[in-house]
Formats: structure tokens, sequence, C-alpha cells
């Protein structure tokens, strides 16, 4: 899948996805209100990734369901991102979205750089819950939480997501970092605090799906810095049975899609099974 935040704020960028062989994508995160986002720098390049404080810009739900109806045609699934300030806010901006055709909603309740929404959400199990309910009591279709990394047990914070209703989970967004120019002495985003995301997170996003999978027993999405074949199946055999893929779609194009799914059928062939379900998990029974 497409990781949210990546190409996918109108319908023609989700379908350009799509044809570079994407399973499903997942749109830009949307609020109920329009939001104009950062001054730049927004997004400064790491060692071994990139460093965004993008701050959420987007059109707003009402305007964004036009793309929504237009890309609910796609023979893949929709996913529409929505955040809010409230719990009744992400329930609004999510019943609109599956309204105009979205086939899931993932709950960003972990982007590190916008106050009061976003990991200050997912960081809180009691606000968490209750975003969960309120979106559940509206929406039929499967939501999705994503959780942050910033917590200091991503599993326990997954069972919370659990006994609220949630279907899925996406493991993770960002991990909260900054950068400063050693010859102005300052911080270089504008936001100062952004977040890490491409290969230098990997390693932490494996944990979590790893911790993840061990304390419960729904379909985890795995994200963070997989950027070829032998990634994806680390992930898969943490514990994800799905991935997305954002930052790796800026570093080598969309043609990551394609040559991660070949990557993983070669992989399964030679190790002689019929089926990724066979090694979701895997590493655990070891
Ligand atoms: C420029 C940029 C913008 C992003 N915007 C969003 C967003 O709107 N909502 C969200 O949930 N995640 C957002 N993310 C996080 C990604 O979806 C993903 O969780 C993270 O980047 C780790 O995956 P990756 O290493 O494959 O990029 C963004 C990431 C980047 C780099």
């Amino acid at each position: 899948m497409l990781a949210s935040g990546i190409l996918g704020l109108s319908a023609e960028t989700l379908g350009y996805i799509l044809k570079s062989g994407a399973g499903a994508v997942v749109t830009k995160s949307v609020g109920l209100k329009p939001r104009k986002g950062y001054a730049n720098p927004t997004v400064v390049q790491a060692s071994c990734g990139l460093i965004n404080a993008i701050g959420l810009p987007n059109p707003g739900i009402n305007e964004f369901t036009r793309e929504i109806r237009e890309a609910k045609n796609f023979d893949v699934p929709l996913i529409v991102s929505v955040y809010g300030f409230s719990a009744k806010e992400y329930a609004r901006v999510a019943e609109k979205a599956v309204g105009a055709g979205a086939d899931a909603v993932e709950l960003n309740v972990s982007c590190p750089h916008v106050t009061e929404t976003g990991s200050e959400i997912g960081q809180n199990p009691k606000l968490l819950a209750k975003v969960i309910k309120e979106v559940k009591n509206v929406v039929e279709k499967p939501v999705i939480v994503k959780l942050s990394p910033n917590v200091t047990n991503i599993a326990e914070i997954a069972e919370v997501a659990v006994k609220a209703g949630v279907n899925a989970i996406t493991a993770i967004n960002t991990v909260k970092a900054m950068a400063i120019d050693a010859e102005t002495a300052f911080p270089i985003l504008s936001n100062r605090m952004g977040g890490l995301s491409g290969p230098a997170i990997k390693p932490i996003a494996v944990r979590c799906v790893y911790e993840i999978y061990g304390k419960v027993k729904l379909p985890i999405i795995g994200c963070g810095g997989i950027i070829n074949w032998r990634d994806a199946v680390e992930f898969l055999l943490a514990g994800a049975s799905a991935v997305q893929i954002g930052t790796a779609v800026a570093i080598k194009g969309s043609n990551v899609f394609k040559n991660i799914t070949r990557g993983i059928n070669a992989y399964l062939k030679k190790k002689g099974f019929s089926s990724v379900k066979e090694i979701v998990g895997l590493s655990h029974k070891k």
C-alpha cells in the first residue's frame, strides 16, 4: 500500500500510484477544515531518511470528498486517512469520507508535529479509546488506527485500540526528530521538531510490529523504512499481513511497488511457501 502523506492528495496522483502496482492506497491525512501547514523548510534530509514537519496541509474533508468520489472507482481499496482535534471531529471526518466512497479509514493518531491531534491523542490511552469508539459508532467500514512509535509501550497502546473496537493497526508513523544547522545554529525545520522516516526507522518499526503481534490478534499493517522486498519480508515475518511504503516512493520512484511485489513472490517461491499468509509472524515461532 501507499502510505499516507506521499502523493495522496488527489485522485490523479493516487491513480498514478495504482498504475505502479500498489495493492491499496492511503490518502494524505484530511481534517474537518482546510489547513495550510507550516512554512518552509518542511523537509530535511537525514543520513538514512527524511525529517518532515509539513503540518498536515489539506483542503478539508468537504473539498476532499470530490477526490474520494473520483478515486472510489479504482479497483483496489481506497483508505482515507483522517485526523481531528477531538473525538467528534475524527468521527465527523470519517463519516464524510465513508459517505463519499472510502473503503476504510485510517485514524492518524500519530503525527508527531501538530499539537492537540496526532500523537498527542495516540499517546493518551483514554483519548485514543474515545476517538476509536466515536468513529466506530458512525462508520460501517473497517477502521484502522495508525500508531506512534513515540510511546513507552506500543503493544499496550495497541491493546487499548483493540478493546475500543478497531479493526486493524498500522505501525508505525514517523519517529519524533530534529536537525540543527551547524552554520546558523538554528533548527532547520520551521516547526523545529519533525518526524523521521525512511531506512533509519526500519528496525524500530519492525520491533513495534513484532511487539504488537505478540499481544493482539488483529491484522497489522507494517510501515517504516521499507525500500525493497527484503524489508517487506522482514515486516511480514515480524507479524504484519500487509505493508505500506512512503519515503521509498520519493527516493526510488513509484516502481518500488512492482519491484517489491515481484521480490516477495520470488522469495515465497524459493522458500516453498504458497502464500504470504504462511510467513506472517513466522519469526515468533523460532
Ligand atoms: C512527507 C511526509 C508526509 C507524511 N504525511 C503523513 C500524513 O499526512 N498522515 C500520516 O498518517 N502519516 C504521514 N506520514 C508518515 C508516513 O505515512 C509513514 O508512516 C512514515 O513516513 C514511515 O514510513 P516510510 O519510512 O515508508 O516513509 C508522512 C511522511 C512523510 C515523509
